[in-house]
């Protein structure tokens, strides 16, 4: 059996029956956008070989993705330029529904014939983001079975993603599935030596992840929101960063579990410190122990992205989950870019997170 043959030991679309069937795939059409025009196809290209299975096997498509962070109706993120893009790609027709849920949506599913049909932006509804079992049974209605392809927001606990598999059976999708067996095969035994670049905003949702990975790692490196608990669990003072009190002792004990274990815990050593929290808020790089009064940590600092992208350099595999930093606003994107950038090595997988 090679690696492609390998099962994930979850049902996959190759599992279900779905000709003749409404079969409800949840996608990452999360693609970038300027001015209404799509600059990064990826996600799109991504999806469609679970989209080209089930069309082969004569089920009926209907699409949902999230697009953005719009809060209420924004048509700026409307999903029409991604449906634009996905009937080119598949050279058919891509109808899009102007509601993902309510009387639009159901008539269109209704009327959709052998065309794909992609529900307008998930989003739009904040019932998505809030979990909501009514929203979610909406969704669940327009189908008969539920395929999950969006790798890239399956840490999301939403009603496309987690509410809906309540009320139908549901599958992996073949880019879940080889996402999945990829990042599996990669931790189950990992190359030496094998690193983990952990960061993200909120370290309470990162410890179940690291304290998995600590049996497997040989070098920890940290950064984004959820690193400033671990410089304040290693004494130093972070001013005004975002710091999860509660979680200080965690931190503690994972740098202590870590320390036994022989793993290397990085931290970074110089931090891009911001008077806001915002876009255009005064900033300036300083050393991780010298955070000025008054000041936030927003990004690690070139120094930081240096010493980690060299420790990088001679690991055998890295696995790297969340940003440096507050990669939306570009005055602190430079730590999650330049790091990615200077991580040349063939082994780095990406786990997207925020
Ligand atoms: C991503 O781009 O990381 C995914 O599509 C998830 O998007 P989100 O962080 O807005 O949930």
């Amino acid at each position: 059996m090679n690696d492609d043959e390998r099962s994930i030991g979850k049902l996959t679309v190759r599992d279900v029956a779905v000709e003749g069937e409404r079969v409800l795939v949840r996608s990452d059409l999360n693609v970038p956008l300027e001015d209404g025009v799509i600059t990064d196809d990826s996600r799109i290209k991504a999806s469609l070989p679970t989209i080209r299975y089930l069309l082969d096997h004569d089920a009926r498509v209907i699409v949902c993705s999230h697009l953005g962070r719009p809060k209420g109706y924004d048509e700026r993120l409307s999903l029409a330029p991604v449906a634009g893009r996905m009937a080119n790609l598949l050279d058919r027709e891509v109808l899009l529904a102007s509601d993902c849920v309510g009387p639009e949506a159901e008539r269109a599913v209704e009327s959709m014939g052998d065309n794909i049909l992609l529900l307008e932006n998930l989003r739009f509804h904040p019932e998505e983001e809030a979990n909501d079992p009514g929203f979610a049974r909406q969704l669940a209605s327009l189908a008969d079975v539920y395929v999950d392809d969006a790798f890239g927001a399956s840490h999301r606990a939403h009603a496309s993603t987690e509410g809906v598999t309540h009320y139908l059976p549901a599958v992996a999708g073949l880019l879940m599935e080889s996402e999945v067996r990829y990042l599996s095969a990669l931790v189950a035994d990992p190359p030496k030596p094998f690193a983990a670049v952990v960061g993200g905003a909120k370290v309470s949702t990162k410890i179940p992840a690291i304290e998995h990975l600590l049996p497997k790692i040989d070098m920890l490196l940290l950064g984004g929101g959820m690193a400033n608990t671990f410089l304040k669990a290693s004494g130093l003072d972070v001013g005004m960063s975002l710091v999860e009190s509660d979680q200080v002792d965690e931190a503690k004990r994972i740098l202590a579990d870590a320390k036994e274990r022989g793993v290397e815990v990085r931290l970074p050593v110089d931090v891009v410190a911001a008077e806001r929290f915002e876009a255009d808020a005064g900033h300036r790089t300083v050393a991780a122990n010298a955070v000025p009064n008054g000041y936030m940590i927003l990004d690690i600092g070139p120094e930081t992205v240096a010493q980690y992208a060299s420790a990088l350099s001679t690991m055998a595999a890295v696995v790297w989950n969340g940003p440096m930093g507050v990669f939306e606003m570009p005055a602190f994107a430079e730590g999650s870019y330049g790091l990615a950038r200077a991580s040349t090595l063939p082994g780095v997988a990406a786990l997207k997170d925020a």
